[in-house]
């Protein structure tokens, strides 16, 4: 069966593809690469020796989409595509809402003309309220976002949640995620954000390879134990294995359900920065600066329905993130731009 993964070429996509095609799956692709390299892909055929389709362009080209449906037997949509700077979400609005909801309504008209209405949908942990009670389960409170990229995430999940109701031939999975890093343990594809980074581990990553100066560690004063922020970091790749859960349970299913992907465990900074000098024997200078607005101190998952209903678990722990997230950051130090 062939899964068409929008956003397949960026971070979370091309190591999903590698676990669908390690799994047995095809893998289409449609990616209009405005925040990734079409290098990812050739390295997840590389790793998998298979063969991923790829079409280059827009998920709200619903041309494009009747091209990609009638020139292939899709069974299944990972959707992926989207706008995820939360800063720059506070600058450019309307860019996050017409790429985010658009191109999820463009997508899910073509689907219900073709009939083929099984998605899964990549939403993120920021969708649950600030003052929810650790863990955070599927049911804790969502909504009152402090930034568009976290409405963008509420209103998908409202939208495709609503046309499940309406509509039995849906079948829709939304993923909650919570801190995804790491990368494949191979060192061959990776996370390779453009610019500054605005993400812990990309940070840590980069003034370990002397691309930057030092970290700044956004605050020491929450109510945490060691008084910066706390998060349920999870390896890519067991986020990736998570969303092959999902195509089987898409499959298998009508409505709507939704799924956090976290470990359960929480780290601080500090703790990311000591766990990264002792996985890989390198040194993160680091300065404490002022909080960095709208941070909570502490979010992590209740990862117990996944592993009940899903059949799944994340299975790699700090020291492997780690020092995967340092093999791919030193073998390639300038991303895929070698
Ligand atoms: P990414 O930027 O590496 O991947 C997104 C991909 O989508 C990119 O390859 C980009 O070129 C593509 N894309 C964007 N808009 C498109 C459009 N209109 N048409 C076609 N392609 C388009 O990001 P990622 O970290 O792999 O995240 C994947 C998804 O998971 C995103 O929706 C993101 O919001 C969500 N998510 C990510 C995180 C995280 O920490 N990385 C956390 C929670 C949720
Ligand atoms: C951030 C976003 C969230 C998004 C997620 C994944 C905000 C407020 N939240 O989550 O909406 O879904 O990324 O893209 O932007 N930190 C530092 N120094 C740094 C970077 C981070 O100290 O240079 C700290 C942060 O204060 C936080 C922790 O590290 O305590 C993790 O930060 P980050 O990786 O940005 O993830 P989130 O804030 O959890």
């Amino acid at each position: 069966m062939n899964v068409l993964v929008t956003g397949g070429a960026g971070y979370i996509g091309s190591h999903t593809c590698v676990e669908l095609l390690n799994e047995g799956y095809g893998v289409v692709v449609v990616d209009n690469l405005c925040n990734s390299n079409a290098e990812s892909l050739n390295r997840v055929e590389e790793l998998t020796g298979k063969k991923v389709k790829f079409y280059q362009g827009d998920v709200r080209d619903d041309a494009l989409l009747r091209k990609i449906f009638a020139e292939n037997e899709i069974g299944c949509v990972i959707h992926f595509a989207g706008l995820k700077a939360v800063g720059e979400s506070v600058e450019k609005p309307w860019l996050y809402y017409d790429n985010n909801l658009n191109s999820t309504l463009v997508l899910t008209k073509v689907m219900e003309e073709v009939g083929m209405q099984n998605i899964i949908f990549s939403s993120s942990a920021t969708v649950y309220t600030g003052d929810n009670e650790m863990p955070l389960r599927e049911s804790s409170r969502t909504g009152n976002c402090t930034n568009p990229y976290g409405w963008t995430k509420y209103m998908t999940e409202q939208i495709l949640g609503g046309m499940a109701h309406a509509d039995q031939n849906w079948s829709v999975v939304l993923l909650r995620y919570f801190n995804p890093i790491g990368a494949h343990e191979s060192g061959r594809i990776g996370e390779d954000p453009r610019g500054i980074p605005n993400n812990l581990m990309p940070y840590i990553t980069q003034v370990a390879v002397g691309r930057r100066e030092k970290l700044s560690v956004f605050g020491n004063d929450y109510d945490t134990h060691d008084g910066t922020g706390v998060r349920d970091y999870i390896h890519v790749v067991d986020l990736a294995r998570g969303h092959v859960a999902a195509v089987r349970y898409v499959l298998a299913h009508k409505g709507c359900e939704v799924f956090n992907l976290g470990t359960g465990s929480g780290y601080s900074v500090l703790d990311m920065v000591k766990a990264f000098k002792q996985a890989n024997g390198v040194d993160v200078p680091y300065q404490i600066t002022d909080r960095r607005p709208g941070d909570l101190a502490t979010c992590y998952a209740d990862p117990k329905k996944s592993a009940e209903v899903l059949g799944w678990k994340a299975t790699k722990d700090l020291t492997d993130m780690c020092r995967d997230s340092w093999r791919w950051q030193s073998q390639n130090p300038n991303g895929y731009n070698a």
